[in-house]
């Protein structure tokens, strides 16, 4: 078993970075990488990967976590990323969340927004559902 350190960072503007030992998941493919780019603007041609549509679009967010956001570092091991049907990705196994300012998030389990929508970002909300967001 790899020992890699996962790592989410949060772009701020951009898209969710994953290092270490990761596994993306999509209903085609199962992908082992070292590095994914996520979209999270929720307007990549190439779901759940970004294909820099963010900055044709203006998406703008500043990357910050929620305030009442876990804290910590939890990252070894292998970090499954599944997304959802027209909803978040699901990040199965341990993951550390690093936002712009360098706050982390340490988890297990946790639902991302890729619809860039949610109010809480990095996390979804619920809001895709009320956007009508595909992918
Ligand atoms: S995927 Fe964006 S709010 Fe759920």
């Amino acid at each position: 078993m790899s020992e890699a350190e996962n790592v989410l960072r949060i772009r701020p503007d951009g898209p969710n970075v994953v290092t270490g030992d990761v596994v993306i998941v999509t209903p085609v493919r199962i992908r082992e990488m070292k590095t994914a780019v996520l979209c999270r603007c929720g307007h990549s041609s190439d779901k759940p990967f970004c294909d820099g549509t963010h900055v044709k679009i203006g998406f703008a967010d500043p990357a910050h976590m929620p305030t009442d956001a876990e804290t910590g570092i939890e990252s070894v091991g292998r970090v499954t990323i599944t997304p959802q049907p027209n909803g978040p990705n699901k990040c199965e196994g341990p993951l550390t969340i690093r936002d712009a300012g360098g706050r982390n998030s340490a988890c297990n389990s946790a639902l991302l927004c890729r619809c860039g929508g949610s109010h809480t970002k990095p996390f979804c909300d619920g809001t895709h559902e009320k956007i009508g967001f595909t992918g």
